[in-house]
């Protein structure tokens, strides 16, 4: 295999957010991609203009603002998606649309009721239409991996013969093993005579748990962009996860003739951090690469034999996928210039209001908590950036509890501009705010998760509290954090409710064609 470059397709604004329970403003969305440019992917998928008006001007607000990677989005087979899809696009310095038509027997079949020739002519038209206002045109034959091998084929070489200049092979559900995901990359190269013309992408789910082994199957067959998202998040299991296959590249050159990506490894802890942050989907702490525990040993003949030699076992430096020791930086004393000149080297770049919050709650921290280490910086600023609207607002709650007394709580909360308060017993302290906030709220949430860890180190340890709620069949997550872990739970539900309403206000302004 000759030494050359796989490109990296981040779909974690269009895929990962069809992850259940995920869902990104567009100001959110252009928080993640200006991380994704520093990251270095060489396209981002934004969204999937025609879905909602929402979805459209999220992928505007992108285009306005991302200079580097070329802004995608995504497009079905007809001219109202494209149309939506270019006027998505209309600033972007460096527009792709991404159009998508079914090909296997099952979705021929059943989803769209045509037959082969009405989808192949159906996915050339769409393809030409696109060249008109297009001049990079990116192809996916959905459902490609349960297709029949022919007819894929003919599908490939017919898109490229009309104007598509990269051609994507999804694992749409990601039902295909290593051997014969790799193998169908290897046919279509050999099979296709126009294939050359170019280039040849993967998509694949995790349904089987095996999205990054067949896309590095694909990659030693020769496809030369992978599509992923960070964390891997995605539709159901999620997608192939982008750092694990940058990481495998990376790690294991010698299996991949040295292949290379353009992707800044030591942002890949910070990226992740932010995206689930702003997603409200936590991050497994097994996960490979960047899951808490990645770089931890807990047994003893392992830390002895990292702490003589690390690469005893270690096979990843934590530095190289930005994983950081804490170090002691900042104090109560520090002032703003010090306190934007750290968060500019940790590589969060504010705008001045947003600095101001954050440097406000900074105060009240460095007040209550004597050592603030950069870890405790970042949750701050995520905090901040996590924009979702306060139609709840916390003015303040007491509780009381004790071996002897039943737990009673008591918030006082600001619904739009109203105030509201209640008071409620519950099972313990916690169980007793929450059941509280339903009643002053008029929600009914059903807890389905709760977690509460330290995520700085010392005594005074900031708690992060994350909460997972179902209200009837809608289920969000909220997290918050706070030094007192029962404030930071209480503000993790008050998130959670305000991510509710942020979702309820999505779906009526929604308009699915
Ligand atoms: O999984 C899939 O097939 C997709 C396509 C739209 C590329 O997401
Ligand atoms: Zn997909």
């Amino acid at each position: 295999m000759k030494k050359d470059r796989v490109l990296i397709f981040d779909t974690t604004l269009r895929d990962g957010e069809q992850t259940p329970g995920a869902s990104l403003t567009a100001n959110e969305k252009l928080k993640i991609a200006f991380q994704l440019e520093t990251l270095g992917v060489d396209v981002i998928e934004a969204g999937f203009p025609r879905t909602s008006p929402g979805d459209l001007e999220a992928v505007r607000t992108v285009s306005r603002h991302i200079k580097k990677p070329v802004i995608c989005g995504l497009a079905r087979a007809t001219r109202k998606d494209i149309d939506d899809a270019y006027e998505a696009l209309r600033k972007a310095r460096r527009p792709r649309v991404h159009v998508f038509l079914a090909t296997s027997r099952i979705h021929r079949k059943y989803k769209l009721k045509k037959a082969k020739d009405e989808i192949l002519r159906a996915s050339v038209e769409a393809v030409r239409y696109a060249r008109k206002k297009f001049s990079d045109i990116e192809f996916s034959p959905e459902d490609a991996s349960r297709t029949e091998p022919d007819f894929l084929a003919r599908v490939v070489e017919a898109v490229i013969k009309a104007g598509a200049n990269t051609v994507n092979i999804p694992d749409t559900v990601g039902y295909s093993v290593p051997q014969e995901f790799g193998g169908i990359i290897k046919r279509l190269m050999e099979d296709v005579p126009n294939i050359g013309k170019a280039v040849i992408s993967v998509h694949c789910h995790n349904d089987l748990g095996l999205g990054v082994s067949n896309s590095l199957a694909a990659i030693l067959n020769g496809a030369r962009q992978v599509e992923c998202t960070i964390n891997g998040l995605g539709e159901r299991a999620g997608n192939a996860s982008l750092e694990e296959i940058v990481m495998g590249l990376k790690m294991r050159g010698d299996m991949f003739g040295g292949i290379t990506t353009n992707i800044r490894t030591r942002e890949l802890y910070r990226v992740s951090k932010l995206v689930s942050k702003l997603s409200g989907i936590p991050v497994q702490p097994n996960k490979a690469i960047i899951g808490e525990n990645a770089f931890s040993h807990e047994a003893g003949i392992h830390q002895d034999g990292v702490l003589k030699k690390r690469d005893t076992y270690e096979i990843i430096k934590p530095q190289d996928v930005g994983f950081k020791g804490s170090r002691l930086i900042l104090g109560k004393l520090s002032g703003r210039h010090a306190f934007s000149v750290r968060l500019k080297e940790l590589g969060y770049f504010l705008s001045d209001k947003e600095l101001d919050q954050a440097f406000r709650r900074f105060k009240t921290l460095a007040d209550k908590k004597r050592k603030i280490f950069d870890e405790d910086l970042a949750t701050i600023v995520e905090d901040e950036l996590a924009i979702i609207p306060e139609k709840y607002k916390l003015l303040n709650f007491e509780v009381t509890s004790g071996m002897r007394v039943k737990p009673l709580a008591s918030v006082e909360l600001l619904e739009d501009k109203k105030k509201i308060r209640a008071s409620a017993g519950g099972d313990g302290p916690i169980d007793a705010c929450f059941k509280t906030i339903d009643k002053a709220s008029g929600l009914k949430g059903a807890l389905v998760d709760y977690k509460v860890s330290a995520v700085t180190s010392g005594k005074d340890a900031l708690g992060e509290a994350s909460v997972k709620i179902a209200f009837r069949e809608t289920i969000v997550t909220g997290r918050a954090s706070s030094t007192d872990v029962i404030e930071a739970s209480v503000l993790a539900y008050v998130n959670a409710i305000n991510r509710l309403s942020l979702r309820k206000k999505k779906l009526k302004g929604k308009r699915r064609t």
